[in-house]
């Protein structure tokens, strides 16, 4: 069967899934598309919140609303790393607590008055939230980003629940279909065997010649996998992607990758990667849509692009596909076949997890993930002799 037993496509305040999810760090923002001094309203996991950037260049989440008369906080200004009402300019700082009230002249109350704030850590470029009840647990470390290299860090939006994504993690026999030009490289159907590890479970797709390509899924959320940057050449490196449902109908992934390019040749990349970051990005998500109502084509999309990060093809391809199950998939009348064993694996560690966490309260946070197993799976295979 190995159906989905808990429900992972809800995920609101209140659900399982939610409550869950909730009691890791979740990536929410990447700092460089938030200014210091800039505020913006922010959705995870169906609830709202306030994230600003303090002038200090620090990052903030707060409560959605103001306590006075529940104005969007967004819609204010920055100060310093306090945030004030665009309505009648209570003032809060980063802790949530109101610290002025220019319209009480007669009696302020400000001590009384406080919002909810979040911690947040910034790592590699994307500030990360504690969005759960209680202390948060320290903050896990991979161990693969910790090397010297270039790093990269990836947000981007798709367009469909969390578990059309999880059941993709490791779906390797999509890649001869879905990515069947991107990924032509890697394009034969592999053998694929699957094996649990500490915190999730590893798919080793074995392909004719070539070492096998190893990818693992860490609960709940969590991708470890080698990773290509596509400038003159492609150059592997090592990334971990986590996938943040914004609604139920809506997700972002985050990534951060490094790339271990020699010192000499490191600004060269840095300076590719730049001009590369630099131009437009096409309007992936609208592109999406008008594949998906038969006006245009994956392929004619991708043929008629200005030049742009080829890896965003790879996601567009992944994004087309999983909407294209339903915004949350119908899996009653799903037929599984055994290229999912990869699938079923995660829907099972899922499924126990949940159970344990339904019946106890139990969660296994990773704070210190062992390296990383993932291989490109693109070497050659050592001849014996
Ligand atoms: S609603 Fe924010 S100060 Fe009045
Ligand atoms: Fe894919």
């Amino acid at each position: 069967m190995n159906r989905w037993t808990y429900d992972c496509s809800h995920t609101g305040p209140g659900t399982l899934a939610g409550r869950y999810l909730r009691n890791f760090w979740q990536p929410v923002h990447r700092i460089e598309d938030l200014k210091p001094g800039q505020a913006k309203p922010l959705r995870i996991m169906s609830e709202d919140y306030t994230i600003y950037r303090g002038q200090s260049g620090k990052c903030h989440v707060v409560a959605p609303a103001c306590a006075h008369r529940g104005v969007q906080l967004s819609i204010g200004w920055v100060e310093g790393d306090d945030i004030r009402c665009r309505y009648h300019g209570w003032k809060y700082n980063s802790a949530g607590q109101c610290i002025e009230q220019p319209a009480e002249r007669e009696r302020q109350f400000c001590d009384k008055v406080r919002i909810a704030h979040y911690p947040t850590v910034e790592y590699h470029g994307l500030v990360f939230a504690y969005l759960g009840e209680g202390a948060p647990p320290n903050f896990p470390i991979f161990p693969e980003l910790e090397g010297d290299g270039v790093v990269e860090t990836i947000m981007y939006q798709r367009n469909c629940n969390l578990s059309n994504m999880l059941d993709n993690q490791l779906d390797e026999a999509h890649f001869a279909f879905t990515h069947r030009k991107t990924l032509d490289r890697i394009a034969e159907i592999p053998v694929i065997t699957v094996k649990r590890t500490q915190y999730g479970v590893a798919s080793y797709s074995e392909r004719s010649g070539l070492m096998p390509r190893i990818t693992e899924f860490m609960m709940p959320n969590i991708l470890r996998l080698k990773i290509m940057l596509y400038l003159s050449e492609i150059i592997p490196g090592d990334g971990v992607a986590w996938r943040v449902p914004i609604d139920d109908t809506r997700q972002y992934s985050f990534g951060v990758n490094i790339f271990a390019v020699p010192k000499e040749r490191r600004q060269q990349v840095i300076d590719e990667q730049r001009r590369l970051a630099s131009l437009p990005v096409p309007p992936w998500l609208d592109l999406a849509e008008d594949v998906l109502a038969g006006q245009t084509t994956i392929e004619e999309v991708e043929a008629n692009l200005p030049e742009h990060n080829m890896l965003h093809n790879v996601h567009f391809e992944d994004h087309v596909v999983q909407q294209a199950q339903g915004v949350i998939a119908d899996r009653d009348n799903e037929v599984l076949a055994s290229s999912d064993i990869p699938v079923r694996a995660i829907r099972d560690l899922w499924n126990e997890t949940l159970a344990v966490f339904a019946r106890d309260g139990t969660v296994r946070n990773a704070i210190s993930p062992p390296p990383t197993i993932a291989t490109t799976g693109e070497e050659k295979l050592e001849m014996a002799g």
